[in-house]
C-alpha cells in the first residue's frame, strides 16, 4: 500500500474527526476539538468526547470502567486501596460510566468502597445487572447490588448474558416507572446468541445493549450496531481488549507510525479509538487495575478520531501485529 504523503495525511485525520463529529450531532462536535497535530495532547485542553444516550440525549463519556477480575480483590486492603486509585483517577479525567455485576466476585464491594473514599462522585452513571435463573431473586439480587455500592438507585440495569430476561426485563421496566432506576439494558459478549440479542432489541423498549466489539471481534457491525442505531438504543461495549488477551498479544509490537496523526501513543488506544469511532457506540468499558493504564484508556476519548479507511487500517494493523 502506499504511504499517505504529510499533507494528505493531515487532512484525513482532521477529515476523520469532522466526520465522526458529523455522525455524532452537535454535543459531540462540541466535546472534540480538532487541534493541529503539533499542539500537546493535555488532559486540561481537551475534553472527552461524549454521546448521546438515544432514549433521553443524556450524554456520556466513550469511555468508562469496567469491573470484572480486576476489581475483584476480596479483602485484601492494600488492593482495595490501589482499586481506589483506579477510580480516582478515572473521575479525575473526566470518566463516568462504571460497570459492575453480582457475577463479578468481590467487584461490587470494592466499588462502594472507593466511592465512599472518594466523597460518592455526583457524576457517577453506575451500570449494573441482574444475574439469575431464578426470577423471584432478582429484586434480593438488585438491592444487595445496591446496598454494595452505596447508591441510592442505579442509572443503568441490565440482564447479564440475557440470562432469564423474559422474567426479569418486566421488573426492570416496572422499576424504571416507578424512578427506581433510570435505564434498562441486556448484555451478551464473546458473539454469544445474537440472534437472541436482536429479538429483544426489535420487541423490547430497552435503552441499552452491551455486546463485544474490537478490531478482531466484529460481528456486531452486522446487525446489532446499525440495529441499535435504528431502533435508538445506547451500546456499551465490553471485551475491547478480549480480556488482556488482545493487549499482550500486541506488547512486542511496534505502533505504526500513523498512530500520532490521531492522537494515540499506545495501542490501548488504537484499539478504543477504533471502537469508538463507530458512530452506534455510546461508551466502551476497559477493565484495568492499573493506574497507568486507566490514563490512557481515558485519553482515547479525548482529541481526534478515526475516520472509515483510518478504523479499517488500525483493524488490519492489530490482525497483523
Ligand atoms: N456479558 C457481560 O455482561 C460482560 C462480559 C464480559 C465483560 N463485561 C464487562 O466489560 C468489562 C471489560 O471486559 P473485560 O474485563 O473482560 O476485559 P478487557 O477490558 O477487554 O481487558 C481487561 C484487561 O486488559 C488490561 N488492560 C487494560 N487497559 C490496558 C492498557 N491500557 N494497556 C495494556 N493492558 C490493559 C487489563 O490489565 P491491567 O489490569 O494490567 O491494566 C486487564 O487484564 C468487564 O470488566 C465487565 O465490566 C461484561
Amino acid at each position: 500500500m502506499v504511504e499517505d504523503s504529510p499533507s494528505r495525511r493531515e487532512w484525513l485525520a482532521g477529515a476523520g474527526a469532522l466526520m465522526a463529529l458529523s455522525a455524532l450531532g452537535p454535543s459531540a462536535a462540541a466535546a472534540v476539538p480538532v487541534a493541529p497535530a503539533s499542539q500537546p495532547a493535555t488532559r486540561a485542553s481537551s475534553p472527552l468526547l461524549t454521546r448521546r444516550i438515544p432514549s433521553t440525549g443524556e450524554t456520556l463519556p466513550v469511555v468508562g470502567l469496567g469491573s470484572w477480575i480486576t476489581f475483584n480483590v476480596g479483602n485484601d486492603r492494600a488492593a482495595r486501596d490501589a482499586c481506589v486509585e483506579v477510580v480516582r483517577a478515572f473521575f479525575a479525567e473526566g470518566g463516568r460510566l462504571i460497570d459492575s455485576s453480582p457475577m463479578y466476585g468481590s467487584s461490587q464491594p470494592t466499588i462502594g468502597y472507593a466511592l465512599a473514599q472518594l466523597g460518592r462522585p455526583a457524576t457517577l452513571f453506575s451500570a449494573e445487572k441482574v444475574w439469575t435463573s431464578d426470577a423471584a431473586r432478582g429484586g434480593a439480587q438488585i438491592e444487595a447490588s445496591r446496598a454494595f455500592w452505596g447508591v441510592p438507585r442505579f442509572d443503568l440495569l441490565q440482564v447479564h448474558n440475557l440470562l432469564s430476561w423474559q422474567e426479569h426485563l418486566p421488573r426492570l421496566f416496572e422499576m424504571k416507572r416507578a424512578g427506581q432506576l433510570r435505564y434498562v439494558g441486556v448484555t451478551t459478549s464473546e458473539g454469544r446468541r445474537h440472534g437472541e440479542i436482536e429479538q429483544v432489541m426489535r420487541t423490547q423498549p430497552i435503552d441499552f445493549v452491551q455486546v463485544t466489539y474490537n478490531p478482531i471481534d466484529r460481528e456486531a457491525e452486522q446487525r446489532i450496531l446499525p440495529l441499535a442505531q435504528e431502533r435508538g438504543i445506547a451500546v456499551l461495549v465490553n471485551r475491547p481488549f478480549r480480556q488482556g488477551a488482545l493487549m499482550e498479544a500486541l506488547a512486542g509490537a511496534r505502533l505504526p507510525a500513523w498512530a500520532g496523526e490521531i492522537d494515540c501513543a499506545h495501542w490501548a488506544q488504537l484499539v478504543l479509538k477504533f471502537i469508538v469511532a463507530h458512530p452506534a457506540v455510546t461508551c466502551a468499558i476497559p477493565a484495568t487495575s492499573q493506574v497507568e493504564h486507566l490514563h490512557q484508556n481515558v485519553a482515547a476519548a479525548r482529541r481526534r478520531m478515526p475516520d472509515a479507511a483510518l478504523r479499517e487500517r488500525i483493524a488490519r494493523a492489530v490482525a497483523d501485529a
